[in-house]
């Protein structure tokens, strides 16, 4: 049966329509919640910047805070580990002292951060001070524990200055620890070093080199020493 509409609820509904101002303009509906509010792809990104900025911020020292990198491999490598963690390689920046190994290294790391990633922790430190966190004597032994626990397993470790400290067997047995761990559970590593990658055997052992060629991407960091030439 055909539904009847009286004028007076016609009228009554246009008065209704116009005191509170209602747009009745036939358009799309736009069902998408606001931006600032949970459920919102937007929000939920900034959220996620937000929060993996705090940690990078935290586990950065101060003259690195703001590091930024255009070196396109670095860029790339980040965008990889932003995309998928589990899947990306550990990244080697070698090259001569002040061509910004260092502050590519934070860079590449705030880049991921900035990308919003679904996971996002960070543990940086250099080869001489996790050494000397680790070596017996240092802290409690539940301490150093703690230490290596956190080296181990954390999504992604910056350790800067390899082959910077004289070698001995405590270093070879510390580093290839933490190398192998990370080489086999595939968690990237961004490692700095002044030495190029075919003197790693030489410095490191053929074992730790080994893993250390095929887990990285490597890129060669060049130019003039930055801190001579500002
Ligand atoms: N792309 C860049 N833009 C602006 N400043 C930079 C850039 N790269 C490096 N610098 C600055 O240049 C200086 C040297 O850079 P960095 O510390 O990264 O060098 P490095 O290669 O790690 O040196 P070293 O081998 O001595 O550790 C730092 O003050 C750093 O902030
Ligand atoms: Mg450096």
């Amino acid at each position: 049966m055909p539904m009847t509409v009286d004028a007076p609820f016609l009228n009554r509904l246009a008065r209704i329509v116009r005191e509170r101002g209602l747009d009745t303009t036939s358009g799309p509906v736009d069902d998408a919640p606001d931006p600032d509010l949970p459920g919102h792809p937007a929000y939920h990104h900034r959220q996620r910047v937000t929060a993996a900025l705090t940690k990078f911020e935290r586990a950065t020292p101060p003259r690195y805070l703001t590091a930024s990198t255009d070196h396109p491999k670095v860029c790339a490598w980040a965008d990889q580990v932003a995309a998928d963690v589990s899947q990306a390689p550990s990244l080697l920046l070698w090259g001569g002292t002040g061509t910004g190994k260092t502050h590519a290294a934070f860079g590449a790391v705030r880049r991921v951060a900035l990308a919003g990633p679904g996971r996002f922790g960070f543990l940086a430190t250099t080869f001489p001070d996790l050494y000397a966190a680790l070596r017996p004597g240092a802290g409690t032994s539940e301490e150093r524990e703690q230490v290596m626990r956190r080296v181990l397993s954390v999504p992604i470790l910056l350790l800067d200055d390899l082959g910077t400290t004289a070698a001995s067997l405590w270093t070879e047995e510390t580093t290839y620890r933490i190398v192998n761990h990370r080489y086999t559970r595939m968690l990237p590593v961004v490692i700095t070093t002044n030495e190029p990658p075919a003197r790693l055997p030489e410095l490191l052992g053929d074992r730790i080199a080994s893993r250390l060629i095929e887990m990285t991407t490597r890129v060669e960091m060049t130019g003039r020493d930055r801190r001579l030439t500002r």
